[in-house]
């Protein structure tokens, strides 16, 4: 891909904690950021420690990256949670990362308040337990008319169910002749997926090295900058993800033309 540059017109206000913050072009920013969240396991495992123990360091992480966003001013984060397949992990890792979004929900309602941060949340809610599910009613309620940047949860999240979800709300709507199917259009599509409303992301990240998407955001990460980052989650820090956002104002994004 081509690395030339446009680079640097309004900075950003720099952190002493973040040597290059300020080399960021705070016009070039991404509205949207997608993060898949991988590497727990193997970060538990490199410390003899279990699993779970790297869940509980990969929501600090979570932390940390939502206030780096705000602060640095992305206007929506979604961060893949928890996806239709992980629901056939063991039984006791299921309900410790229940356990654990149940408390971030709580502990960080406050915070999300303060901040002006609406928290959305896109998968198949319904299949959560209902503790979840009450925490996540609360919170979004509480949220719903902050504007400064959308936390969106992808909670029991999978990209082909998205799209057969969306398929199914469109098909209805033509047999109740609401809609020509001639007139099905990649915008309609769009309007019945989860993240109606929301732009698609101009960044994917994938921690941990891995090079699969996994199912997430199928429709949505047709022209989106991927980087993948050796880093495992609960090792990835606020330096790496402005290092990947100065890359990403050096990449020249053409969206298939010339
Ligand atoms: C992938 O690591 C991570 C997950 C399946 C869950 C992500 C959950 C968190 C980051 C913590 C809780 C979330 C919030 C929003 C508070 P893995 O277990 O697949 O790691 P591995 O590939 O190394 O085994």
């Amino acid at each position: 891909m081509n690395a030339t540059k446009k680079k640097r017109k309004k900075s950003l206000n720099s952190s002493p904690s973040s040597a290059s913050l300020s080399e960021l072009d705070a016009t070039q920013l991404p509205a949207h950021l997608a993060i898949i969240m991988d590497g727990n396991g193997r970060w538990a495992k490199k410390r003899l420690l279990n699993r779970i123990m790297g869940h509980e360091r990969g929501s600090d992480t979570v932390r940390t990256i939502v206030r780096t966003c705000r602060e640095i001013g992305i206007r929506y984060l979604t961060l893949y949670a928890f996806s239709t397949e992980n629901w056939q992990r063991p039984k006791t890792e299921v309900e410790a990362l229940m356990t654990l979004l149940k408390k971030f929900l709580k502990s960080e309602k406050s915070e999300m308040l303060q901040n002006d941060i609406r928290l959305r949340v896109i998968g198949q809610i319904h299949r959560l337990p209902s503790g979840v599910r009450k925490a996540l009613e609360e919170t979004m309620t509480a949220t719903r008319d902050n504007s400064s940047m959308d936390l969106i949860l992808a909670l029991s999240y999978g990209g082909r169910a998205e799209i057969v979800d969306m398929v199914q709300a469109v098909a209805d709507k033509a047999r109740q002749g609401r809609i020509d199917p001639q007139a099905i259009n990649a915008e309609m599509i769009a309007d019945h997926l989860y993240t109606r409303e929301i732009p698609d992301p101009d960044i994917l990240i994938r921690t941990s090295g891995e090079m699969r998407i996994s199912n997430f955001l199928l429709w949505q990460i047709a022209y989106s900058e991927i980087f993948i980052t050796p880093t495992l989650w609960p090792d990835f820090n606020k330096d790496e993800l402005v290092q990947i956002l100065n890359d990403f104002q050096g990449r020249e994004r053409r969206f298939g033309k010339v």
